[in-house]
């Protein structure tokens, strides 16, 4: 998480950083700061909270120089506050950094032994001291960043600048992101190719264990042995404009309306709807010969990838493992040969999800990523990736990646199952008209928004919540329950409906409503019995169904939010939307910051 920015350039920088910095923002937003080095004096402006605190301060006290760098946190060590906020200095050397050092507490002890005074209770200002000691041991300014380098332990993506070379910033890679801009006599380095957008679209993507010497003129990549690699310069996709919110009142809700348009278009990468088939694929494996995938991923890529292994073991007979990309790096699952590995993330940067690709990759098993962000590491590292078509997503909270992660794994589950002839050209026709039809119901959700926005000014009365559903539903459940809790800070948990009488049924009560996922499907009737449990003790029930389960229903529900009746592929992708709308009302009646909530961050490249 953090971004990080660095300038050398032509003109005064800090706005060009601050600029970089916006477009960063989705990283983290605890703290964020610029510093800048004129006539050989380096100066900072930090602020807590977000960037607009930033720019505040610059606009009251301006900072002048053609060299630069910026840093938005995400706060790991130490409380997000001024003095812990980037850039860290020790004697003429500044420093932004995205990670976490790990040998930190034992560096600390050491520089603080040899006499040097730490200013916050950052793991960051190790690598300032240290840096700054081997500077004062005598060797030059890249002597000494190198030097420092070699110490640490840990994930991290550092600039680094020197108060007595208005032409040097040195950049390194070892975890999370680390891009060079190429310019016309200036040079930059951001966490992302988007944040460089706006000043060069020639970017080289830093290797884990490289470092880089950026100079106005020239830049130079080196290995952690210090010799001198070569890395491709591509063209960056990334767009230069900053995606604003069009008349909506946060992205999140912008995001929601946004899914019948980029559903179809993911759909349409993998689905040919003119012909009622789908798209074959330029893999690494081919489905027939497979025994099992490993899906992993995080929060909720892992409960798209959760519902994909329903549709994978239905559809095309292939047996699923669905992890949670940290458990499932240090699980040592064994893998056979004839097993492929699936990772699913918008951002393509999540560590965890990133350090099981490498597992996998070790292991020698043909990879894919479906991933939001094209050019991420992920993406890279991956064999071949299947791309959601989602655009930016900026609200933290996801939600169109959702929905798109859901359009590509049901696509490749029916593509497998025909593959693996499990399913026949009659059903795979059936299928592709099935899942071309979710745009259009997708719309129709839309529509339920005033009543939905009623639902929620009822929610947002209680603390706590319970999600039920069965079959794709459940791991829908959960997803309900994470947004929920993640935007409106309401307790909610998402729960297997038959899994009620084992346990949490002890909860319910007239306090605790419960929101039962139940399209008219062939296990409608048990979750029916399980509202019924929920209603015979006082539980107060919010039914999402459709039109024949609230004919079938036979419970007097709070509210009951009737959605088109669908076919039954694609009704985690139309479900998703109510229990979207339902957190982001919820979360807009409790005056929370929908877009960038409390302590979380868009991309999350630490452990
Ligand atoms: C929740 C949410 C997170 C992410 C998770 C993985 O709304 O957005 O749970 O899904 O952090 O992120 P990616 O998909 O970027 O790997």
């Amino acid at each position: 998480m953090c971004g990080i920015v660095g300038i050398v350039g032509q003109s005064p920088v800090a706005p060009l950083i601050v600029d970089a910095l916006k477009r960063l923002e989705y990283r983290g937003y605890d703290s964020a700061g610029v510093a800048t080095i004129e006539g050989g004096t380096l100066a900072r402006r930090r602020s807590q909270g977000k960037l607009i605190n930033l720019e505040r301060r610059l606009g009251e006290e301006p900072l002048g120089g053609r060299i630069g760098i910026g840093h938005t946190r995400w706060a790991t060590h130490g409380v997000p506050n001024e003095a812990n906020a980037h850039p860290h200095f020790s004697n003429g050397v500044a420093i932004v950094h995205n990670g976490i050092i790990e040998n930190f507490a034992e560096l600390r002890a050491e520089l603080m032994a040899d006499g040097y005074v730490f200013h916050s209770q950052t793991d960051t200002e190790v690598v300032a001291h240290l840096i700054a000691r081997e500077i004062a041991r005598g060797a030059n300014s890249v002597e000494a960043a190198y030097r420092a380098l070699r110490r640490l332990e840990g994930a991290f993506a550092l600039a680094i600048m020197f108060s007595d070379d208005e032409d040097l910033i040195i950049g390194a890679r070892n975890g999370p992101p680390l891009a060079v801009g190429h310019g016309e006599g200036e040079m930059f380095l951001g966490s992302d190719a988007i944040a460089l957008a706006p000043f060069t679209n020639a970017i080289t993507y830093l290797e884990d264990g490289d470092w880089a010497v950026l100079r106005r003129d020239k830049v130079t990549i080196f290995d952690m042995d210090r010799n001198e690699v070569r890395r491709d310069r591509q063209q960056s996709l990334g767009t230069s404009f900053l995606v604003d919110k069009g008349n909506h009142r946060h992205f999140m809700e912008k995001e929601i309306h946004e899914q019948p348009e980029v559903i179809s278009h993911t759909l349409a990468h993998y689905l040919d709807f003119v012909e009622g088939t789908t798209r074959a694929l330029d893999l690494p494996f081919e489905f027939k010969n497979l025994d099992r995938i490993a899906l992993s991923a995080c929060g909720t890529a892992f409960l798209a990838s959760s519902i994909g292994k329903y549709w994978f073991e239905r559809l095309a007979r292939l047996p699923v493992d669905a992890d949670i990309a940290s458990e499932f790096r240090y699980r040592e699952m064994p893998l056979s040969k004839n097993s492929a590995a699936l990772f699913v993330s918008q951002s393509g940067e999540t560590a965890d999800t990133l350090a099981s690709l490498r597992y996998c990759r070790r292991e020698g098993i043909p990879i894919g990523a479906i991933v939001n962000v094209r050019g991420s590491t992920i993406a890279r590292e991956a064999d071949v990736t299947l791309p959601t078509l989602a655009g930016p997503e900026i609200g933290v909270a996801s939600t169109k990646a959702f929905t798109c992660q859901l359009s590509v794994l049901a696509s490749l589950a029916v593509r497998a199952g025909v593959e693996r002839g499990t399913i026949s050209p009659e059903q795979e026709r059936v299928l592709v008209r099935h899942l071309a039809e979710a745009p259009r119901y997708a719309s129709q959700v839309l529509k339920l928004e005033s009543q939905i926005e009623a639902v929620a000014h009822e929610l947002a009365r209680y603390r706590h919540v319970l999600y039920l559903g069965r079959d794709t539903n459940y791991p829908l459940a959960m997803e309900g329950a994470l947004k929920l809790k993640e935007i409106s800070y309401i307790h909610a948990e998402g729960y297997a409906a038959g899994e009620l009488k084992h346990g949490p049924i002890a909860l319910i009560d007239e306090k605790m409503p419960v929101i039962v996922i139940a399209p008219h499907d062939r296990i409608f009737e048990k979750t029916v019995s399980n509202m019924q449990e929920v209603a015979a003790r006082g539980g107060k029930i919010i039914l999402i169904t459709d039109k024949k389960g609230a004919e079938h229903a036979t419970i007097n529900a709070m509210e009951t939010i009737v959605l088109p009746d669908v076919p039954e592929i694609i009704t985690p992708i139309i479900y998703s939307l109510p229990i979207q709308m339902l957190a982001y009302f919820t979360a807009v009646v409790m005056g929370t910051d929908v877009d960038q909530p409390r302590n979380l961050a868009k991309s999350v490249t630490v452990e």
